[in-house]
């Protein structure tokens, strides 16, 4: 359903993970703005504890992605999940520990791929969407980002699949690849007035939500107005 198509008597419901900083805090900030109620992810409660003062549609949720139920904070009734919650080490592959390896594909890829799977029965009930917020390096890779690079590639391949996988019943699944953007994530040596805004990245991610009811936005790249090197 569209926010064009919206009954007014009807609120739609968006489940946001890395709710609590960058891109994912925008995204609960923005849905939220156009009335949607948001259930919004993360462990930082200080951060929680804002989104739920910010705004009466958001109701934070702490939870350890690594760790806790994912089951547990699917709502019976969904219409987009958004899986923002990420983590970038970097490291070069001869210093990467196995279990560093297994954190990253954990938070990155399996924590979306179990709440995807966990959310299907409701986003197949309202033909909702599905958001994974992936990144440039879902298709290059470069030093010192092989794990992330990875994971992200991964990512790529899940939202690709469980597209596929959906056409018939409706779901729809877009992935978002934003550019270098300032959140406390990037901590590359440039100028920060030149990143990405993370509301320009969470722009995007809500078009893909609220896309026309005959469509579905498979693939967004989301780059600096000027390309970056760092
Ligand atoms: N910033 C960039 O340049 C950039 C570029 C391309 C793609 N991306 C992607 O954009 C997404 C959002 O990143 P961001 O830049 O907004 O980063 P960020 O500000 O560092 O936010 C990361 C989010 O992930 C959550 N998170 C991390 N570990 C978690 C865990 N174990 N359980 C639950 N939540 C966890 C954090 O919440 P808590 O700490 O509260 O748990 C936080 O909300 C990521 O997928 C990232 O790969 C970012």
């Amino acid at each position: 359903m569209t926010i064009s198509d919206q009954d007014s008597t009807q609120t739609l419901t968006a489940l946001v993970t890395g709710a609590t900083s960058g891109i994912g805090r925008e995204v609960a900030l923005q849905l939220a703005e156009l009335g949607w109620r948001v259930i919004a992810v993360g462990r930082d409660r200080e951060a929680l504890t804002q989104l739920d003062e910010a705004s009466a549609l958001i109701t934070s949720r702490a939870a350890d992605l690594l760790a806790d139920d994912l089951a547990a904070l699917v709502p019976e009734s969904v219409d987009a999940l958004v899986h923002a919650a990420g983590i970038s080490p970097s490291t070069r592959v001869e210093d990467t520990a196995d279990e560093d390896w297994e954190r990253v594909f954990a938070l990155n890829v399996t924590a979306g791929a179990s709440l995807a799977r966990h959310a299907l029965p409701a986003l197949r009930r309202s033909r909702g969407t599905v958001v994974f917020v992936n990144s440039g390096a879902g298709t290059a890779a470069r030093p010192r980002n092989a794990p992330y690079a990875a994971s992200k590639h991964a990512l790529r391949a899940l939202a690709n699949g469980l597209r596929a996988e959906e056409e018939a019943s409706g779901v729809r699944v877009t992935t978002v690849y934003p550019g270098p953007t300032d959140t406390p994530m990037f901590g590359g040596d440039v100028d920060r007035s030149e990143l990405i805004r993370p509301s320009s990245v969470a722009r995007a991610v809500v078009m893909a939500i609220t896309a026309s009811e005959d469509v579905q936005l498979t693939d967004i790249h989301v780059r600096p107005r000027r390309e970056l090197s760092w």
